[in-house]
């Protein structure tokens, strides 16, 4: 075991909660953005922020509210994602994890990028962070009934990629988002959710 794999190992995966919210407000001052589709923009990060600061009693309503998708099973109407959000903690905010899905199927539309998000704050990262938190988060998806879960990442995400592997994802296929641009290549996993250590 590496000594940052040490360190992962004391981490733990916390219901967000109001008594918790000044890291993940700290984190956005510090320019952490929450949506790894927009790590760059600025303008999103800020109003964030001050929505954040505005209610923050909504704002933590709104990480566990997911959007109305289409689903990929025919003859099904939209549904609303139903999101399980976590922070990753160390004794302070490293940043979420979070498993999302559609009641009564296993299935995904493609523009929903999998079962699964995480990002972790840039100032933790490199510490074995997401592989913990997702190693942690298979049982959680388990219990919710799920014997495997969709993951996906951009072909040019390495990071991201290496932390499916190291859980073990099972590369299933690549395609792109009919949504996102065709240039961004998507890589599609499959990982068991008994297979967590
Ligand atoms: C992807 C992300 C969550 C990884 O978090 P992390 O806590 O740093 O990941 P870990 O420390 O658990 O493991 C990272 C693995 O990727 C490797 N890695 C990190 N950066 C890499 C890079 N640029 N190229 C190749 N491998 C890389 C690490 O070496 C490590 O593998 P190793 O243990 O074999 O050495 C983090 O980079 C992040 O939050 N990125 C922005 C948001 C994002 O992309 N989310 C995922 C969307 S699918």
């Amino acid at each position: 075991m590496t000594g940052d794999e040490a360190s992962a190992t004391g981490i733990a995966l916390i219901e967000p909660a109001l008594a918790d919210i000044a890291g993940f407000e700290e984190a956005l001052t510090r320019g952490w953005s929450p949506d790894p589709r927009r790590l760059r923009d600025r303008t999103y990060v800020e109003t964030e922020l001050k929505m954040l600061r505005h209610d923050r009693a909504a704002f933590l309503a709104r990480l566990a509210s997911g959007d109305v998708v289409a689903t990929s099973v025919p003859d099904r109407k939209p549904q609303r994602l139903i999101l399980q959000p976590f922070w990753i903690w160390d004794g302070a905010f490293c940043g979420y994890i979070t498993l999302r899905y559609l009641s009564g199927t296993t299935q995904l539309p493609l523009n929903v990028p999998g079962h699964v998000g995480y990002s972790i704050v840039p100032w933790k990262q490199g510490r074995g962070y997401a592989t913990r938190a997702l190693q942690l988060l298979l049982p959680i998806a388990e219990q919710a009934g799920f014997a495997r879960l969709s993951i996906i990442c951009d072909e040019s995400n390495h990071a991201s990629r290496r932390v499916i592997e190291k859980v073990g994802g099972i590369f299933d296929r690549r395609a792109t988002d009919p949504s996102d641009s065709p240039d961004v290549i998507k890589l599609l996993f499959w990982i068991a959710t008994g297979s967590s250590t």
